[in-house]
C-alpha cells in the first residue's frame, strides 16, 4: 500500500486548497498506475493547487503526470509546487476538453514546463494509467476577490476561470434576453425564482449596467421571498453557480472530455470524476452507463464475441465524503465521485 502520509497530506493547507478525498482518489487510481508500472502516466485535468497530483507523484516514484488548468494563476502556482518532481510533471494551460490535442502533441506545454515529448510518447504507446477531474473552482479562485466568484464580497462580476478570454458574468446580465437568463438560472442553478430574478435583472440594467457583485446580491435579496430566504441557503448561491457554469461553459467541457478520456485509457486504466453539483454528476453518470453496456444487439440470447463491454464501473453509485472529512473541509460536502475502468482494448 502507498504511504498515504506523504507530501499531499502535510502541505495542503499551505497552498490554500485542501484536496478532497485525497486517499480515496489515490486508492481508486492505484490499480491503473501499478498495472502500467514504469510507463504510468496520469492526466490531472483540473490541476488547481496541484494537491492531488503532488500526492500521486510523491506516492508512486515512477509515475508521470500531465496537468491541465485553464487558469494561468493556478497553473503557475502548481508548477512551482511541483518543481521538485522535475520532468515527471508537465503542465498545459488549456480548457480540459483540449485533452485529445494535448495528447496528440498539438499544444505547447505551459511556459514553465519541461519538454513533454517523452511523457506523450509513453501515452501514445501504452495509453493513460489514469485520469482525474476534480471539477469546479478551487478555494484559491474563491478567495481571489477580484475574480468575482464569491458572493460574500463586492467584486467585479467576472467569474472567468481563464481571465484572458470569453464573456464575463456582467456580460450575461447586461446582454442576455430575459428568457435566456431565466433558463440559465433555472437549469444551472436550480433556482425556483428564476423568472422573477430575470425580470428584476432586466429592469435594473435599464437603470445602469451591472458591474459588481454587490448590486446583484442586493437584487437577489429583494427578488427572493423572505420565507425561501430562510430555508434555501444564501439567496445568491444558486444564481452565482449558474452564472459561473454559463461563463465557463462548464457542462459543455465536461461532456466533451468524457469520451476523450475514456478512449485514451490503457486497459486497467481508470478515470475518476469528482462533481460538486447535480448536473455535472448526471452527465458523468449517463456517460458511464452507456460505456459499460455490451454492443450485442438486444434480444440475442448470448453475448456476441467482440461485443462485450469495454469498461466497468468501479464505484457503486456516487461516493460521498465522510462526515469527518466534511467537518474538516466543508468544500467536500457536495462531492460525488464516480470511477470507471477500461477492461478491454477495443
Ligand atoms: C477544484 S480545483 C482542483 C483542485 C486540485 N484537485 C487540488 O487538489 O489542488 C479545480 C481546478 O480546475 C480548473 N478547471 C475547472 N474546469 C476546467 C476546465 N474545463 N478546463 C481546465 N481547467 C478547469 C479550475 O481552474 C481549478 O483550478
Amino acid at each position: 500500500m502507498p504511504d498515504y502520509k506523504s507530501a499531499g497530506d502535510r502541505k495542503s493547507g499551505e497552498f490554500g486548497h485542501v484536496p478532497v478525498l485525497l486517499h480515496r482518489v489515490t486508492e481508486l487510481l492505484e490499480p491503473g498506475i501499478l498495472a502500467l508500472g514504469g510507463n504510468a502516466v496520469v492526466v490531472d485535468g483540473t490541476l488547481g493547487a496541484g494537491g492531488h497530483t503532488e500526492h500521486l507523484l510523491a506516492t508512486y516514484p515512477d509515475l508521470c503526470v500531465i496537468g491541465l488548468d485553464r487558469d494561468d494563476n493556478a497553473l503557475r502556482d502548481a508548477e512551482q509546487r511541483l518543481a521538485p518532481f522535475g520532468d515527471r510533471f508537465v503542465g498545459f494551460r488549456v480548457r480540459f476538453d483540449a485533452l485529445a490535442d494535448v495528447l496528440a502533441g498539438q499544444v505547447a506545454p505551459s511556459a514553465g514546463a519541461t519538454d513533454a515529448s517523452e511523457i506523450l510518447a509513453r501515452v501514445a504507446e501504452r495509453g493513460l494509467a489514469g485520469a482525474l477531474f476534480d471539477l469546479g473552482v478551487s478555494s484559491m479562485q474563491l478567495d481571489q476577490v477580484n475574480r468575482g466568484f464569491a458572493y460574500r464580497v463586492d467584486a467585479p462580476l467576472d467569474m472567468r476561470m481563464d481571465a484572458t478570454q470569453g464573456i464575463t458574468a456582467a456580460d450575461i446580465l447586461n446582454t442576455y434576453s430575459h428568457g435566456d437568463i431565466a433558463r440559465i438560472l433555472s437549469t444551472y442553478g436550480d433556482e425556483r425564482f428564476a423568472g422573477r430574478i430575470a425580470s428584476a435583472i432586466v429592469r435594473e440594467r435599464e437603470v445602469s449596467p451591472f458591474t459588481t457583485s454587490g448590486r446583484l446580491v442586493e437584487l437577489l435579496y429583494d427578488a427572493i421571498p423572505a420565507a425561501s430566504r430562510r430555508t434555501g441557503g444564501h439567496p445568491a448561491k444558486r444564481t452565482f453557480q449558474a452564472l459561473r457554469v454559463e461563463v465557463n461553459r462548464e457542462l459543455e467541457a465536461l461532456e466533451n472530455v468524457l469520451p476523450m478520456t475514456c478512449e485514451a485509457l490503457a486497459v486497467s486504466g481508470r478515470a475518476v470524476f469528482m462533481s460538486y453539483q447535480s448536473l455535472e454528476d448526471r452527465i458523468v453518470k449517463k456517460d458511464f452507463a452507456q460505456r459499460i453496456k455490451s454492443t450485442t444487439p438486444p434480444g440475442l440470447p448470448m453475448e456476441l464475441p467482440g461485443h462485450e463491454p469495454r469498461f466497468a464501473l468501479i464505484t457503486r453509485g456516487a461516493e460521498k465524503a465522510s462526515a469527518s472529512e466534511i467537518e474538516d473541509n466543508p468544500r467536500a460536502a457536495p462531492v460525488r465521485v464516480r470511477c470507471i475502468e477500461r477492461i478491454r482494448p477495443d
